[in-house]
């Protein structure tokens, strides 16, 4: 390889990690145990992406990226709502896919936005026996 090819060796340490980080990211997970998920949201970190935990409204678990589309609060520090999560700092609530479901501020009849958080990355669902 010609010399004036090569990347100085912290970006090549970087180039290595991004793609060992593609890799990883077509793996699956176990996170925690979801009865460790029935007192509300939990914060996790894996791969280096904070994601939440929750359960929906029939005891399922669900993992969404833990920032709120609305101002970026930690929806970890929200709680569960009748199977949605609800950011604790202005109230607007997610069902178990990230999609919107609710504004508090907005009367019944206004519209929603089409907005909606992130999924997580691959994380197993199942209960471990
Ligand atoms: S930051 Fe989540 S509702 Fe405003």
């Amino acid at each position: 390889m010609n010399k004036s090819n090569r990347l100085p060796r912290r970006a090549a340490a970087t180039v290595a990690a991004v793609a060992a980080i593609k890799v990883l990211r077509r793996f699956w997970y176990a996170t925690v145990p979801t009865d460790m998920l029935a007192d509300g949201p939990r914060p996790f970190t894996l791969l280096g992406e904070k994601i939440v935990l929750f359960l929906d409204g029939e005891g399922r678990p669900a993992a969404l990226a833990d920032r709120c589309c609305h101002r970026t609060a930690k929806l970890s520090k929200g709680w569960s709502n009748n199977g949605h999560l609800t950011c604790g700092y202005h109230g607007w609530t997610y069902d178990r896919a990230g999609k919107l479901v609710r504004i508090p501020q907005l009367s019944p009849d206004q519209p929603l936005p089409d907005a909606r958080v992130r999924r997580a990355l691959r994380i197993c669902m199942g209960r471990a026996r």
